[in-house]
């Protein structure tokens, strides 16, 4: 990614004070949503990552990777595969808890969108504690599928996410941009 890219990139991105609780900043990327050029040099980069890691399958984290996955899939040719937040999925499916600060989660994939032979990138805006990701690649694993990766826009250094994703993604790549 160029320089003015990323500067691209991260002027679009609002920092919101104590949001959705007191002391905590949130990172809004709306700005850079309803950005044509931004959206679309994030769709490229995301996208360019995909090819470059063999991808052949596109995983999107309800709800706001859904809004950069959808695209990434189209221009890189790709399917996108929506994993939801448990009881959203129609069908038969692969559900996975998840480890909050307080209480549990729970994500799901339909069973029948991620198959052996399938490598699939993980795209989400936000990469914060690592738990969503990383259920979401025992979710990939346990449908017999191989991780190509982890992309996501921005990662929360502090709040130790890669650390915990290390041994889910077993010397896959995790992308940060
Ligand atoms: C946010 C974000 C990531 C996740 C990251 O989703 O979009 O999916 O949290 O957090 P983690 O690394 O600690 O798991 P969230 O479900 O809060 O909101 P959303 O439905 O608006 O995307």
């Amino acid at each position: 990614m160029t320089v003015t890219t990323r500067e691209l990139l991260l002027s679009r991105i609002r920092d919101v004070p104590d949001h959705p609780i007191a002391g905590v900043t949130f990172k809004d990327i709306t700005p850079l949503l309803a950005d044509p050029e931004a959206f679309a040099a994030l769709t490229d980069e995301l996208a360019e990552l995909c090819v470059r890691h063999g991808a052949t399958k596109i995983v999107g984290l309800e709800a706001r990777g859904f809004i950069l996955a959808a695209p990434v899939a189209v221009a890189a040719k790709l399917g996108f595969v929506p994993v939801r937040k448990a009881g959203k999925l129609p069908g038969a499916t692969l559900s996975q808890a998840y480890e909050l600060e307080y209480g549990t989660a729970e994500i799901e994939v339909h069973a029948e969108d991620l198959l052996p032979g399938d490598r699939v990138m993980v795209i989400d805006d936000v990469l914060a504690t690592g738990g969503t990701a990383e259920a979401s690649l025992e979710l990939i694993r346990r449908a017999g599928a191989q991780v190509a990766g982890v992309a996501v826009l921005m990662e929360l250094g502090f709040l130790g996410g890669r650390g915990r994703l290390g041994p889910a993604l077993a010397g896959a790549p995790l992308e940060a941009l």
